[in-house]
């Protein structure tokens, strides 16, 4: 089968069994191209509220299709590869947290949705990079324990300086890797482009950024921008697309190394025998897990 004759398939098969695709930024373009909804992680949290569909196909990892069954309890809900998972959700386990929340009593836990249900379940709130500031500054409690990633968490804490922070040294391991010596250098590179970055790179180089947001507001920033150039400081699949929905405008990754290949694992013959009901993993979840993470999750969206 052409990739075409695979994606016609996947596009009857989904209308035939009444189950939608989501898919995050991430994913490859031929991905994209069959998703009923793409976005980032809070984008596709908010979207799975609203789907009429009777199961969903989540193409990206774990803790996305995890939150995709919490907000849908009574929806099936796949995940088109089941290897497909976030190191950084795997940073910090119940035992930990409760360590941490003994040495900050009194603190607020805001769970970076890039984390288990299981510890969402110990957690107050959940927040996505795009959501996290607003988050953070509506809660009543003015000191904070932010879980895991310490980069969006000084972002935020930057901005709230009226606010006690306390962080967890974990963080996305790819994004992480990306020094502010790097985002010189391109900028050296490419004196007119801006440089447009996830607030999980490190202080150094989100602080040289004329834009830091979530993978949603790095492509519309880029797509209404009057300029011409962008250094992209997130997944290289960013650049891609961005190149194919701008091709006046040109991209250049901030690294060549800013592959997740987690988000990568899915190709487009997963969601195809998902559909088919030969591959993928449904999810299931305790009543603990549902009604525990629920509560962090429905926090967030509300
Ligand atoms: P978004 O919230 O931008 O989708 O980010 C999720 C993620 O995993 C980024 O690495
Ligand atoms: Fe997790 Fe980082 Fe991959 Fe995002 S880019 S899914 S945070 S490992």
């Amino acid at each position: 089968m052409t990739v075409a004759e695979l994606q016609a398939e996947i596009i009857r098969l989904k209308k035939e069994k009444n189950i939608c695709i989501l898919a995050h930024a991430y994913q490859g373009h031929e991905i994209l191209e069959v998703a009923d909804y793409t976005g980032d992680s809070y984008g596709l949290s908010v979207e799975a509220t609203k789907s009429h569909c009777s199961g969903m196909i989540m193409c990206g990892v774990r803790f996305m299709a995890e939150t995709c069954k919490i907000l849908n309890p009574d929806k099936r809900v796949w995940l088109a590869n089941p290897a497909a998972g976030c190191p950084m959700a795997e940073q910090l386990d119940v035992q930990g947290l409760r360590q941490l929340k003994k040495k900050y009593p009194g603190y607020a836990v805001v769970a970076y949705i890039n984390t288990t249900s299981e510890l969402k379940t110990e957690c107050d709130v959940c927040v996505t990079s795009a959501s996290a500031l607003e988050i953070c500054r509506k809660l009543d409690n003015d000191k904070i324990l932010f879980i895991p990633d310490p980069n969006l968490g000084h972002f935020v804490a930057e901005q709230l300086p009226e606010k006690t922070f306390a962080f967890y040294d974990g963080g996305c391991p790819r994004h992480k890797m990306i020094t502010g010596q790097e985002a010189e250098n391109a900028k050296a590179a490419h004196p007119n482009a801006l440089l447009l970055v996830h607030p999980e790179c490190c202080p150094e180089v989100t602080r040289q950024a004329d834009y830091v947001g979530s993978t949603t507001g790095i492509m519309a920033y880029a797509e209404k921008s009057d300029a011409e150039e962008f250094i992209i400081g997130t997944e290289n699949s960013i650049v891609e697309h961005l190149q194919f929905s701008c091709p006046d405008k040109k991209f250049y990754p901030l690294s060549v190394s800013l592959t997740c290949m987690d988000m990568k694992v899915t190709t487009l013959m997963d969601v195809y025998n998902c559909l088919r009901g030969t591959a993928g993993e449904e999810i299931e979840l305790s009543p603990e897990v549902m009604e525990g993470a629920g509560r962090c999750i429905r926090k967030m969206v509300e």
